[in-house]
């Protein structure tokens, strides 16, 4: 893909209201997005298909939403507050700062030229820079008041272990789920919604007696594999990338990185981890609580591993744009899979006379009771197809003259630009059979 692509998609993004700069109106702040009409949809979805398949479609995964402000005990025993550090250093010239371990895809906000070779002999000792925001909780701005923004949801499930194993009843292996928002104070963010400040995690931690973790990590990595392959990724475009010893996370023994090829480089989507006994264990030493399971049919107590799933909603949402974005003579259109896709159909009457705005408007209200439809009547009919194609809509249906004498209407297919007629009354058959 040509390397203009993020800019394009980040301007098809804004023309079509999928994703806006935060507080764009007193000059935008850095890192953090807005989700308009179209991208607010688009994320439900990636959401849903991410809940549904970790929760409703298994018995053995439970759903959780814990608080984002935690007691702030949690992230020294989780190891946050001590290790949850990038490498920064400093330019002595421009005073723009880096990820020292990022320098190579550096650029200068002064030149715009790459930082090395040229800005090499500017740059400090890199220094260790603790990513998670701070806040006080209360009236009295103290050391003793300090809380922190969670940079991963994963801790909240961990806390909670004991708490969802008793209600639920459930016996190890299972595994807790979790989507919500996370907060990091990146030194490099970037790259549209890639990298940013504030963003949403999809995370599931499976519980697993300590023997049989490295069958669950493989397990979990070729289904979550397979979940970005059901959401319309091509497998070409996906990767794993296995980490070295020194890659790997101060909680973790063993991961794997689900990548995908952006047009700025094969990039991490996803992160598959064995965090082995490790969060569980720094808790009870923390807390003083026993957060150890008793294995009935193994007669055992043992404190389970962890295999974690760790997905970025907004990432997910810019691998959907980045894969679906097409540029073709005519038209830009977004190839979107059914599922994820904002809107399913747009619904059009060719003209605005003749009773057609009624007939269409009907058939909307019918089909909008399944999934989301949008009843356009303004302008060309060609013009609303673009505009439909520029939102990722995989069908349009008009409402013409034929459809007042046999009550068929026209069915525009997205990605072919092929029509058929179909009988109105076969509408909801007809997209249940293709949307998915
Ligand atoms: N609980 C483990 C964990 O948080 P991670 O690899 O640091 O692991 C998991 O993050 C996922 O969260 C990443 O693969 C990415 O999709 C998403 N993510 C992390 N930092 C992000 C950021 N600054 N902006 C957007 N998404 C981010």
């Amino acid at each position: 893909m040509a390397s203009d692509a993020m800019d394009k998609i980040a301007s098809l993004c804004k023309r079509r209201g999928f994703v806006f700069q935060s507080s764009e109106v007193y000059g935008g702040i850095n890192a953090c997005w807005d989700y308009g009409p179209a991208g607010v949809e688009l994320k439900r979805n990636v959401k849903e298909l991410w809940w549904q398949e970790l929760t409703q479609l298994r018995d053995d995964i439970e759903g959780l939403d814990s608080a984002i402000l935690m007691h702030p005990r949690v992230w020294h025993a989780s190891g946050h507050v001590e290790g949850f550090t990038d490498p920064m250093v400093d330019c002595r010239v421009c005073k723009a700062r880096f990820r020292a371990d990022q320098l190579e895809d550096a650029v200068c906000p002064k030149t715009k030229k790459p930082v090395l070779p040229e800005c090499a002999p500017n740059l400090t000792e890199p220094r260790a820079f603790n990513l998670m925001f701070k806040t006080f909780m209360g009236p009295v701005e103290e050391d003793s008041s300090v809380v922190y923004l969670r940079p991963e949801t994963a801790q909240g499930i961990y806390v909670n272990f004991q708490n969802v194993l008793s209600p639920s009843r459930q016996k190890i292996p299972f595994g807790i789920a979790q989507i919500g928002k996370a907060f990091r104070n990146e030194i490099s963010p970037g790259n549209f919604i890639f990298r940013s400040r504030e963003f949403e995690q999809m995370e599931m931690q499976f519980f697993v007696p300590p023997g049989d973790a490295l069958t669950w990590f493989e397990y979990w990595r070729d289904q979550r594999m397979a979940w970005y392959e059901g959401i319309g990724i091509s497998p070409t475009h996906l990767r794993f990338h296995e980490h070295g010893p020194a890659e790997l996370a101060h909680y973790a023994k063993q991961a794997v990185d689900i990548e995908y090829e952006f047009p700025f480089g094969w990039k991490e989507l996803e992160g598959i981890h064995n965090r082995t006994d490790f969060d569980l264990r720094r808790h009870m030493e923390h807390s003083g609580k026993d957060l150890s399971y008793f294995d009935q049919e193994a007669n055992q107590h043992y404190v389970p591993y962890i295999i974690e799933t760790s997905a970025g909603a907004d990432r997910t949402v810019l691998t959907v744009l980045v894969e679906a974005y097409a540029e073709e003579p005519e038209r830009v259109v977004l190839r979107f899979h059914p599922k994820v896709a904002p809107v399913k159909a747009g619904i059009f009457p060719l003209v605005k006379r003749d009773g057609m705005p009624d007939r269409a408007a009907a058939i909307a209200a019918d089909l909008r009771k399944h999934f989301r439809v949008f009843y356009d009547e303004k302008g060309a009919v060609g013009r609303r197809y673009r505009r439909q194609d520029e939102l990722g809509t995989p069908y349009c249906i008009t409402v013409d003259s034929q459809t007042l004498a046999d009550d068929t209407v026209t069915v525009r297919e997205r990605d072919s630009m092929a029509q058929a007629r179909v009988p109105s009354e076969g509408l909801l058959a007809y997209f249940r059979e293709r949307l998915g």
